[in-house]
């Protein structure tokens, strides 16, 4: 089945505990994810990075945040996101489909 981006949505609720998804919204415990893929990593404005997730050091792609969501601290040592990843490949499709709505054009 291909990503669906209503599934995503369903399952980005337990992102948004610490994240919102709107352009211009707040950072809360964590960033605000507008427009995140093709962001540089640990580069939104007003929110204290770890070193960890600055060291990513490039742009966030989808393979990079598919990654990243499954085992956060594996994927990126250190991070302060005490989330403990989403372990299955078709959740992380579908929140990634959802998230790939979240920004321009
Ligand atoms: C960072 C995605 C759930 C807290 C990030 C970043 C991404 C992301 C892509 C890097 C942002 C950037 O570089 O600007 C997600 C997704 C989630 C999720 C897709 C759900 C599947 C959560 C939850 C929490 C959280 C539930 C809080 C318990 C944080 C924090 C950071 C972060 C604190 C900054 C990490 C650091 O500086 O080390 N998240 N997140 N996230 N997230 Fe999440």
């Amino acid at each position: 089945a291909s990503a669906d981006p209503a599934k995503g949505e369903a399952i980005a609720k337990k992102c948004m505990t610490c994240h919102t998804f709107e352009k211009g919204g707040p950072n809360k415990v964590g960033p605000d994810l507008w427009g995140v893929i093709g962001r540089q990593a640990g580069s939104h404005e007003g929110f204290a990075y770890s070193d960890a997730i600055k060291a990513v050091g490039k742009p966030w792609t989808y393979e990079m945040i598919n990654h990243f969501i499954a085992n956060p601290k594996q994927y990126a040592p250190g991070t302060k996101m005490t989330f403990p990843g989403l372990p299955k490949a078709e959740d992380r499709a579908n929140v990634i489909a959802f998230i790939r709505t979240k920004a321009d054009s």
